[in-house]
């Protein structure tokens, strides 16, 4: 008989599963790329709300609730006319306020006849809209940062990428950039030196607020990452990386190169990655990028990036699939911290939005 004492695996930390994060309410969503809304109704699903929006014809962005009062046609299968929405089943009509304006079949109209208006705001490359309480709608808690808007650097929108998967698995994903090193293999390849997933982390914690840098020494640049930043290929370089979450759906990834002697900076890429959740199980992976170099083809762009947050995307379904189908519970290690600081960072806005 084997009298050995079997040797069993002390897990650091097990907690709930990310796959069943809520979110708060009241707080600013990015709901669109600004250049997404205009003249034509956009309907897409925010916490759980299916939401329609467009662009009244003075720029101003309207987001209303995308279900008809009146049978629930969805509005954004509608049409606009004159900044108005025109019920495509019936044909009542709402103004940018949400309220009725006209029913074809009667002159009087209902009070309760009208649609929810969200609060919008337009701030760097975004939509917002504040999903809870109108009366606690605050431009002021907009989340600030630096990386929003770099004078003379080139801007543009590339994607949104519905993912079936809980967004705190993708807040999960963003904060581990160990990942990096195995789901996007030879992306941020540095032979032998310093390793993305082994460099030692700086944290710092603010509200709602995190904040991540790693520095890679003698880090050379070489093939596509060299023509991506625009700088000499093997040039012995500092590589850091930068990442700031502003909760519950702003990601904002910075990636430096600098000159080690000067300190010089010599090549910037800003890629605000917004965490957006659709609904329990789904989210939207935003991205838009700023660079200090000028834009190369924008096709070729988005198709790089395309296919490394497809990797992205097959992670956090499988991570879903797994909680929905066996229930985790996940088992967390030492680098698994900063991702659950922001879990029960959200799990405390959820909180506080409960009453009393
Ligand atoms: S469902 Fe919209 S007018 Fe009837
Ligand atoms: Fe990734």
């Amino acid at each position: 008989m084997n009298t050995q004492t079997p040797i069993i695996a002390r897990p650091l930390h097990v907690v709930p599963n990310a796959a069943n994060q809520e979110y708060p309410r009241n707080c600013w969503y990015i709901v669109a790329g600004r250049d997404e809304v205009g003249e034509k109704l956009l309907g897409r699903q925010v916490c759980g709300d299916r939401l329609v929006m467009y662009r009244k014809s003075t720029g101003e962005p309207v987001v209303l609730s995308d279900w008809c009062p009146h049978r629930g046609f969805k509005l954004s299968e509608s049409r606009l006319v004159n900044d108005n929405v025109v019920c495509g089943y019936h044909g009542m009509t709402f103004n940018s306020d949400g309220k009725c304006v006209h029913i074809p079949s009667q002159s009087t109209i209902p009070n309760v006849m009208k649609v929810r208006s969200y609060p919008v705001a337009e701030k760097s490359f975004w939509v917002w809209a504040w999903m809870g309480d109108p009366e606690k709608a605050d431009l002021d808690l907009l989340p600030e940062s630096e990386f929003f808007h770099r004078p003379n650097y080139e801007d543009r929108y590339l994607a949104i990428l519905p993912m079936n998967g809980n967004f705190q698995l993708l807040h999960d994903n963003l904060l581990d950039a160990t990942h990096v090193s195995y789901l996007h293999e030879g992306l941020v390849d540095n032979e032998g030196e310093d390793d993305i997933a082994t460099v030692k982390m700086k944290v710092d914690y603010g509200k709602n607020f995190i904040r991540t840098q790693r520095d890679l020494h003698n880090y050379r640049p070489k093939g596509d990452v060299a023509q991506m930043f625009q700088v000499e290929e093997g040039r012995p370089v500092l590589r850091r990386l930068i990442t700031e979450h502003h909760f519950p759906c702003t990601c904002v990834i910075i990636n430096q190169l600098i000159d080690p002697e000067t300190d010089e900076l010599l090549s910037e890429q800003i890629a605000t990655l917004p965490v957006v959740p659709a609904s329990p199980d789904a989210c939207y992976h935003f991205a838009a990028l700023s660079t200090s170099y000028p834009a190369p083809q924008l096709e070729a762009e988005i198709a790089f990036y395309s296919s490394i947050l497809s990797q992205d995307t097959c992670a956090i379904e499988y991570s879903q699939q797994w909680a929905d189908e066996t229930g985790g519970p996940e088992i967390s290690i030492r680098q698994d911290e900063v991702a659950i600081r922001s879990r029960r960072m959200i799990a405390e806005m959820v909180r506080a939005e409960q009453p009393d």
